[in-house]
């Protein structure tokens, strides 16, 4: 399957003109016209919910950047909240469950969230934005990995320790266990229906494997991965799959092997380090550090050609930061960003 988009043919390491790039979380806070549709939708669930606003906000920062990606608008906690958990969203606290899942009584009590049922209105945006796009930018969908969503289920809220959670995975494995199924198959279909309505890629963001231990990884996070991977119906368009774990450097060869293209890495990681590692078996996507957003523009320039030269020469990179945009970045400089990327003199192997 041969595609004419760079970031497409990256991830599945096939020769491309320059380096592709996108950003994780383009549409946000830090673009007033985001802020001004947020304001119009009310709140943010209210945004995710309406496809045609959904639509919108997921255009925004292609219309200010030439970003060689589209990223669907919608959250990973829309599987809880299709289940039934209470997701609100507040300012400054980030998301809260009012129904959180503390014991096997409510974790047997959970049902499989059906994709064109429940999460209709997801599937929705997902053709309306394909359609808009109109075949000029690849659009990724995405999902939360179990592991991550079970945290937010678990704990109702985010956490720095994870207590409850880990005391449910360490006392009563076999819950755990039965909740990461549960999940693996909500977020199999969830996935699957977005690839059906019009998704080229999608993405799984393993958020919070990076806090289990080594063994406890490959258990909780890794494997149930790797059963969705393997669940995965790529369609007509063979759509690559990315596997995030923040903090994931310790796991990378077996993250490699788990049947993904690619590989997002967060900044923590050395990209000479990490090829080395996992060879050309997978791309690689990352991992400039967000933090550096921050400074001045010739310092973005310069960091942005190291990383390039850290990754190596192409194919199977594509260029991203290493975890989520902060509101507080000026446009500005994700302009430099892209432009930088794109214009960075770059070798083939
Ligand atoms: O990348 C994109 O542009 C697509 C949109 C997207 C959002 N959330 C929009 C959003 C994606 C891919 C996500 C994924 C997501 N959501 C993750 C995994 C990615 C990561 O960053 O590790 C997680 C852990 C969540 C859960 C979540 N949703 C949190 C922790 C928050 C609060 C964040 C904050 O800074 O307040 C949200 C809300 C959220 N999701 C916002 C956006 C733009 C901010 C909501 C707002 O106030 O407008």
């Amino acid at each position: 399957m041969d595609s004419p988009h760079r970031f497409i043919r990256a991830l599945r390491r096939q020769p491309v003109d320059t380096t592709p790039v996108w950003i994780m979380r383009q549409a946000g806070r830090y673009l007033p016209e985001y802020r001004a549709t947020r304001a119009e939708a009310g709140d943010f669930l209210t945004l995710c919910k309406t496809p045609e606003l959904a639509c919108e906000v997921t255009m925004q920062p292609l219309r200010r950047f030439e970003l060689d990606a589209a990223i669907l608008f919608s959250d990973i906690l829309t599987i809880p909240d299709a289940m039934g958990l209470g997701l609100s969203l507040v300012e400054k606290q980030g998301p809260r469950f009012d129904r959180p899942v503390r014991d096997l009584s409510a974790i047997q009590a959970l049902g499989v969230p059906d994709p064109e049922d429940d999460l209709g209105y997801v599937m929705d945006a997902v053709r309306l934005i394909r359609k808009t796009l109109d075949g000029r930018t690849p659009l990724i969908g995405f999902a939360g990995s179990p592991w991550t969503l079970a945290c937010y289920m678990v704990e109702g809220q985010g956490s720095r320790d994870f207590a409850r959670i880990k005391t449910l995975a360490y006392d009563r494995p076999d819950a755990m266990a039965h909740l990461l199924d549960i999940l693996v198959e909500s977020i199999t279909l969830y996935l699957n229906a977005q690839i059906a309505a019009g998704a080229q890629a999608v993405q799984i963001f393993d958020t919070w494997g990076g806090s289990l231990s080594y063994d406890a990884y490959r258990r909780w996070s890794l494997e149930p991965m790797q059963r969705i991977v393997a669940g995965l119906d790529r369609g007509p368009e063979d759509a690559p799959v990315i596997l995030f774990t923040k903090g994931g450097a310790p796991w990378l060869e077996q993250i490699a092997d788990a049947g993904a293209d690619a590989l997002g890495l967060d900044w923590c990681c050395d990209p000479a380090d990490a090829r080395r590692r996992v060879g050309h078996r997978v791309a690689l996507q990352g991992n400039l550090d967000p933090g550096i957003l921050r400074a001045d523009n010739h310092v973005i320039e310069r960091e942005v050609a190291r990383t390039l030269d850290a990754f190596g020469p192409q194919p199977g990179h594509v260029f991203n930061l290493g975890h989520g945009i902060t509101p507080d970045i000026r446009p500005d400089a994700v302009a430099k960003l892209v432009n930088a990327v794109h214009g960075h003199p770059f070798e083939s192997a």
